[in-house]
């Protein structure tokens, strides 16, 4: 019965993923959600909006203090975003993996920050890090989300 549960919970994992406002500046929204699709998992949620101080305060709470955080916050107020949810089989690592590392010169060719990706500073989207980040994420920008 706790196998069950937990292969089911396994199966509609969610995680949060964010365009940023680059990658909506440069048109390459649905290439980059079409990756995601084409991995097998299903977007539940999407909208486009432009980050406020509270949101992003709450995203980046982890960072606040180091000497990149002003700029970061700078960066994700720029411009219009697209916020995500994604579900499905262990959702969370699948996304970092499709991702790629944070440093774009470092990310692999066929992710999308080594294919998309300029800079550590215009690295295109944002992923949930673990299942707990991502149950901290989704409320910050779905609230009423099931
Ligand atoms: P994200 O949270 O945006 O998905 O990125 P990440 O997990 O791969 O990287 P993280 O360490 O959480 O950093 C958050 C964002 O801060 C910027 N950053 N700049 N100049 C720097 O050394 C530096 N380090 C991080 C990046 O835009 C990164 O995505
Ligand atoms: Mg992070």
């Amino acid at each position: 019965m706790d196998r069950e549960v937990s292969q089911s919970e396994e199966m509609n994992e969610r995680t949060f993923f964010m365009l940023k406002p680059d990658a909506v500046r440069r048109g390459l929204v649905e290439r980059i959600l079409q990756r995601l699709e084409d991995a097998s998992l299903r977007m539940v949620a999407k909208q486009q909006l432009v980050v406020n101080k509270a949101q992003s305060g709450a995203l980046y709470t982890e960072h606040e203090g180091k000497p990149f955080y002003d700029s970061l916050l700078t960066y994700i107020h720029s411009g219009p975003v697209i916020v995500t949810v994604w579900e499905g089989s262990g959702a969370v690592a699948l996304v970092r993996k499709l991702i790629g590392a944070t440093n774009p010169t470092d990310a692999a060719s066929g992710t999308i920050r080594g294919d998309f990706g300029l800079a550590i500073d215009e690295n295109v989207v944002h992923g949930s890090d673990s299942v707990q980040s991502a149950e901290r994420e989704i409320p910050i920008f779905f609230p009423g989300l099931d």
